[in-house]
């Protein structure tokens, strides 16, 4: 069970390169997981009087300056991260589109973050092999069946 993170990041590597846009990304998550956070992209501060949304597929869960989130099954954290809970990740194969968006007081765009949040059947335990074909190189195969 410990590998199996290394099968979600080979995945995830392998699919990141078909996707669209910098500040678009698919992120996949084993359905019956705990709780997730969406971090706001690196680099990114928030100032006091910027305003920032959080939505799910286009409906709004979360207003800045609002105490608690406006759908109540999610929190947002003091970095302004939005705590996606487990009651959340339980149905295998849905998709579901996460923005997060940030203007200053001008209403000039900070930014604008979407993550399409995939939840996956959980693997078994799968079988990791490693081939060192030289010093420098190894091939990873990672090999895993799935819960019918
Ligand atoms: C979000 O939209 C997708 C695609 O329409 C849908 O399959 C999914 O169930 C929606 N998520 C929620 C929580 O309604």
């Amino acid at each position: 069970m410990e590998l199996f993170p290394v099968c979600l990041f080979l995945l995830a590597a392998f699919t990141a390169a078909s996707s669209a846009g910098p500040q678009e990304s698919n992120r996949y998550v084993a359905a019956g997981s705990k709780t997730i956070t969406m971090e706001l992209p690196a680099g990114i501060l928030v100032s006091k009087p910027d305003k920032l949304i959080w939505k799910r597929n286009g409906s709004l869960v979360y207003i800045k300056g609002n105490k608690n989130a406006i759908n109540n099954k999610f929190t947002v954290s003091p970095n302004w991260a939005l705590n996606v809970p487990a009651a959340e990740l339980q149905v295998v194969g849905q998709v579901d589109v996460y923005t997060l968006e940030v203007h200053d007081t001008q209403g000039k765009e900070k930014v604008t973050m979407k993550t399409i949040l995939h939840l996956l059947e959980k693997v078994r335990t799968p079988t990791l092999t490693i081939n060192c074909m030289d010093k420098d190189n190894a091939v990873f195969t990672c090999f895993a069946t799935f819960h019918r």
